[in-house]
């Protein structure tokens, strides 16, 4: 039997064999500019809005889930946008072997899967190994991003954080009322605010 032929989307969405055992920002986008990172970045609407919002900035997402990735990419390939991108992979391989130290302005860690079950929370990404990894690429004065509807996670993370020599914490942006359907940070914040589920923020700057 024939396989299926896929689509290929790139520029847009570029797996991680693909992009080759380094990536190299400079070629990866139509211009140089900061680079920011979504992680786990789902259906892609952060990075639609914030590409459109930035054009002076770069942002590629990262999602392991190849639908997910290229249904993101489709939306940035519509636009034609030259500064967003999609990669499909671990995002723990590409933060520990493809990115290169110090070059990431921001990362952004949104609603990364809870894994509800107590004995399954050792597959949360966010974990102290996850830390390092994103101590070494995100660029001193940068910023750290992470948002979550899940309490527990979020007390975890804090607790992280505050003995990381690695970053600081930072004030919070208020949560402001969504304009429009498009208006929300991810499509999950979206789905939990319409439920009614606080959303926990918060920020922190690599020192
Ligand atoms: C709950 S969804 C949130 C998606 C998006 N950030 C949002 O807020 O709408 C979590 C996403 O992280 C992705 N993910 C989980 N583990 C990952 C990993 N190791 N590398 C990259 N993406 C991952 C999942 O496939 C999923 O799309």
């Amino acid at each position: 039997m024939q396989p299926i032929p896929v689509k290929s989307m790139k520029p847009w969405f570029q797996t991680i064999e693909d992009v080759g055992p380094k990536l190299v920002w400079s070629q990866f986008f139509t211009a140089e500019q900061p680079v920011e990172i979504d992680i786990g970045s789902g259906r892609g609407l952060f990075l639609l809005n914030a590409a459109l919002q930035h054009p002076e900035r770069n942002f590629a997402g990262l999602e392991i889930d190849y639908r997910e990735g290229r249904r993101a990419a489709e939306r940035l390939q519509k636009r034609e946008l030259g500064n967003a991108r999609v990669i499909g992979g671990d995002a723990n391989k590409v933060l520990a072997e493809m990115i290169d130290p110090g070059s990431v302005d921001a990362a952004h860690v949104y609603f990364p899967d809870p894994w509800w079950k107590t004995r399954h929370h050792k597959r949360r990404i966010f974990n102290s190994d996850f830390l390092l990894k994103l101590a070494r690429v995100i660029r001193t004065g940068g910023h750290l991003h992470h948002w979550t509807d899940v309490a527990d996670y979020f007390v975890m993370v804090r607790g992280l954080m505050e003995h990381s020599a690695d970053f600081r914490l930072c004030p919070v942006p208020d949560e402001r009322e969504a304009e429009n359907d498009m208006d929300y940070q991810t499509s999950f914040e979206r789905k939990k605010r319409k439920l009614g589920f606080p959303i926990y923020r918060a920020m922190w700057q690599r020192v």
